[in-house]
């Protein structure tokens, strides 16, 4: 099997499951019991949040574990009385917005550039619309503005230093969901200036139903989860020990094995790039993906080329994976101006750690070859 959807999950690494075994068999503890097992629990919970905070240059404090993704967001998100986002935003940030609306919250979508970049200009001239003047003493008076790091759909990375900056200027809190960024490019807070970030663990080789928030010393939200006050409060329930170790592992790794990582991802992606565009008549490329890439192929149906690629042992998605399973047009590919004919002939490849240029090159063999059959058979 060929897989080229690590954008929709990885696979975990060896190194990741070893680490994690232990606390699922002997060392099975809870780290709120108080006797050396549930000690022990604690202290590799604590170790975790350790590596983590200095993998992404915060504070052990500055951490909170939850479950992944979709709860990171939800949690920033939801108790926020005001909302700049944008309309390319994974859905665990645009179905909180839209919920949050029907409960009085103003929210406002961002339309990215035709090249699918929410540029700080488009950020400025919409905060300076709304005439937004945040009380910087207090976090929870103030304007929230959320925008991904990396597109789950197109990998367009954006310039969230930047944007942080404007939103600062104008006495907003800044949020980033940085899933598609994590295990494929270098993550430092401090550089981004953020002042939230979400993770999920299975999309850096990490276990899934895993993740964490980095919340900035001073910043106080609301937590979304009541119950035992675990995470000091800000995330109850009893702590998924072998995942959060499994986490840290996963961070800790991508933190060393970044750079060699994603040199090769990036060589594979130019591989793509160059050879279906060159190759392939009417293709284009949806987006700047460096290893989440999106091509549309004028003519045939994205998921009548991935169900092929799929019978000859190759896994791509179309759109987006991480929703259950519906398949809806691509909101992402609407914003950036595509056709409904445009988005539908659309397949997304993403690039991990494990992939190898011998998989790429028969990748693009096959594509080519079921493209020309599908536009032959008019589909
Ligand atoms: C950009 C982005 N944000 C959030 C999520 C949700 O993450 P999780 O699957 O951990 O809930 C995904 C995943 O699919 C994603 O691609």
């Amino acid at each position: 099997m060929i897989y080229f959807d690590n954008a929709a999950s990885t696979r975990m690494d060896d190194r990741v499951l070893e680490a994690m075994l232990p606390y699922l068999k002997e060392s099975f503890g809870n780290a709120n019991g108080k006797y050396s097992l549930g000690y022990e629990a604690r202290k590799a919970v604590n170790e975790a949040r350790k590596t983590i905070a200095s993998a992404i240059s915060a504070e052990p404090d500055e951490i909170y574990f939850t479950s992944g993704g979709t709860e990171g967001n939800n949690t920033v998100l939801s108790f926020a009385k005001v909302i700049i986002s944008s309309k390319t935003e994974h859905d665990s940030v645009l179905k909180v917005i839209e919920n949050a609306k029907k409960n009085g919250t103003k929210a406002v979508l961002l339309k990215p550039d035709s090249f699918g970049m929410v540029t700080p200009k488009i950020l400025k001239e919409k905060l300076e619309e709304l005439d937004i003047k945040g009380d910087p003493s207090d976090f929870k008076k103030r304007a929230l503005v959320s925008i991904m790091l990396v597109n789950n759909e197109t990998g367009n990375i954006q310039n969230i230093k930047e944007l942080a900056e404007v939103a600062h200027s104008y006495g907003c809190v800044f949020h980033t969901d940085a899933v598609q960024a994590a295990g494929h490019m270098r993550i430092n807070v401090k550089e981004l200036g953020v002042d939230a970030l979400t993770v999920s663990g299975h999309k850096l080789y990490g276990p899934k139903g895993t993740g964490f928030m980095f919340i900035r010393r001073g910043v106080s939200l609301n937590p979304l989860i009541y119950g035992g006050g675990q995470e000091r409060g800000m995330r109850s329930g009893t702590e998924n020990v072998p995942g959060i170790v499994g986490l840290g592992k996963a961070c800790e790794l991508a933190a060393v094995e970044n750079e060699i990582n994603s040199r090769k991802e990036r060589e594979i992606a130019e591989y793509f790039k160059k050879t279906l565009l060159e190759t392939i008549p009417d293709t284009k490329i949806n987006g700047d993906g460096k290893w989440v890439l999106n091509f549309s192929f004028a003519g045939i149906n994205g998921t009548s080329l991935a169900l092929r690629l799929d019978m000859e042992g190759i896994c791509v998605s179309t759109g987006s994976a991480c929703s259950s399973g519906l398949d809806e047009r691509s909101h992402v590919l609407t914003a950036l101006g595509l056709s409904n004919e445009q988005a539908d002939s659309s397949i997304r490849i993403s690039i991990g750690k494990y992939n190898t240029m011998e998989e790429a090159k028969f990748t693009c063999f096959h594509i080519k070859r079921l493209v020309e059959e599908l536009r032959s058979l008019g589909r």
